[in-house]
């Protein structure tokens, strides 16, 4: 278990590891992954799957009592209702999932969100019980511009604006869209900078800031993980490609369990 002498437990924040398959996976791939997956735990850092919308049920099912939670890539920013193709927070909560991604850049680029709209999905969700991760990042120009800072502060207060204070309650995941499957990995120092100025802006809106979990995503693999979980600011990972493959995956969840525990070394306040 996790030892209540860690200072990150102290300050309650137990590291989340997150697959995000995107739209990869057959019924009889995925059980296999989740299968081995399960033999490689426990873990102790909470560890979550988000599957394609049609594998819920199977995924719910392969992954009951396991310790390893569930959830979906993407939510309506409507309630049920005639909306052809869309699916509704409430349906996700039905299933049993704990998260929903929202805001990838992904879909910021390929369906147009905007931070407004990504900012009512992340309400939605919260308000039937789920746990948004949002997901905030700069283009390569916007960082060969110098605007990192203000883009991902953009899109993060659209969240804040909309949830209040109630924002403590949603999980943020950095990811650079220049590191997104290209092999490429902002340092360990490029993603703390980041973090730790999304953590200062969360902390303007919340008490509860320092108990929020900001997650790194983008190429993370099982040779960087640990690097990145060393850092201060960064309580896991939103993991792509690696997370389709149960040997890399579980090493990246072992790193978080490592870090959890303390063994990087690091202090956190
Ligand atoms: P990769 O880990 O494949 O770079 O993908 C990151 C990502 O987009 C997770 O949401």
């Amino acid at each position: 278990m996790v030892s209540p002498m860690n200072a990150q437990v102290t300050a309650g924040r137990l590291p989340l590891v997150v697959g995000n398959w995107k739209m990869n996976g057959t019924r009889v791939t995925n059980v296999e992954l989740l299968a081995a997956l399960r033999a490689s735990g426990p873990f102790d850092a909470e560890v979550s799957v988000c599957c394609p919308f049609p594998y819920l049920a199977d995924v719910a099912m392969s992954l009951q009592g396991s310790g390893i939670t569930w959830g979906a890539q993407d939510c309506s920013q409507h309630e049920p209702g005639a909306y052809t193709g869309e699916v509704a927070a409430v349906m996700l909560a039905e299933f049993g999932c704990r998260h929903v991604i929202v805001g990838h850049s992904e879909r910021r680029s390929q369906h147009a969100e905007s931070d407004t709209l990504v900012a009512e999905k992340a309400r939605l969700a919260l308000a039937h019980g789920l746990t948004p991760i949002v997901c905030v990042g700069e283009t390569l120009a916007e960082r060969d511009d110098g605007t990192t800072e203000g883009v991902v502060k953009r899109q993060l207060s659209a969240v804040i604006h909309t949830l209040g204070h109630c924002v403590s309650q949603i999980v943020v995941a950095y990811e650079p869209i220049w590191a997104i499957g290209t092999g490429l990995t902002a340092s360990p120092q490029q993603a703390q900078v980041v973090h730790s100025v999304l953590r200062a802006q969360l902390a303007a809106a919340s008490t509860r800031a320092i108990e929020m979990r900001l997650l790194y995503g983008g190429s993370v693999n099982a040779g960087n993980a640990q690097e990145l979980f060393a850092q201060p600011d960064i309580d896991g990972a939103l993991v792509g490609g690696a997370s389709l493959k149960a040997a890399d995956f579980s090493a990246i969840c072992r790193a978080a369990s490592h870090a959890a525990l303390g063994s990087t070394g690091k202090s956190r306040t």
